[in-house]
């Protein structure tokens, strides 16, 4: 395994780490509550490791790196949906107001975004 490869590999650890968060901080505090740190910060993470694997799929350009832009688009388009509803639900929540749905938006969300990742 290269470098290269090595740290592709860790991005994929780290991506599916986010998604985790997301996603399992959703279904740990259940519909319609809090958004908590960890959730806010996997939403972050999503945007950031997503960018750095096209980065890198797109420099390396074999067989096993091929990046369908139209479906990183929409993944992106989601998941800035995804942190922008944590951002605004996380403020809230310091502020102690109440977060209506946008948790469930976030976890629905990177739900989506996980179908779109593992069926398209
Ligand atoms: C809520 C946000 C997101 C979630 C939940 C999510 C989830 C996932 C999952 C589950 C995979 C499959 C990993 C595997 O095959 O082992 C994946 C792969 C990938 N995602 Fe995302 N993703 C998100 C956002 C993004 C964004 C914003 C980008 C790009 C800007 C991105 C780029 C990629 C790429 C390039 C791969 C392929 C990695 C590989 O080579 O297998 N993702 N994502």
């Amino acid at each position: 395994m290269t470098a290269m490869d090595l740290a592709y590999n860790l991005l994929v650890a780290l991506h599916l780490l986010g998604m985790a968060a997301v996603v399992g901080g959703w279904v740990a505090v259940r519909t319609g509550r809090t958004v908590t740190a960890p959730i806010l910060w996997g939403a972050r993470a999503q945007i950031l490791t997503g960018f750095l694997l096209v980065g890198i799929a797109s420099a390396v350009k074999d067989d096993e790196h091929v990046v369908n832009n139209t479906k990183i688009a929409v993944k992106l388009a989601i998941a800035l949906v995804v942190v922008a509803v944590a951002e605004i639900g996380a403020a809230r929540a310091r502020r102690g107001e109440d977060t209506g749905r946008l948790l469930d938006i976030a976890g629905g969300g990177a739900t989506v975004n996980v179908l779109v990742a593992a069926l398209w």
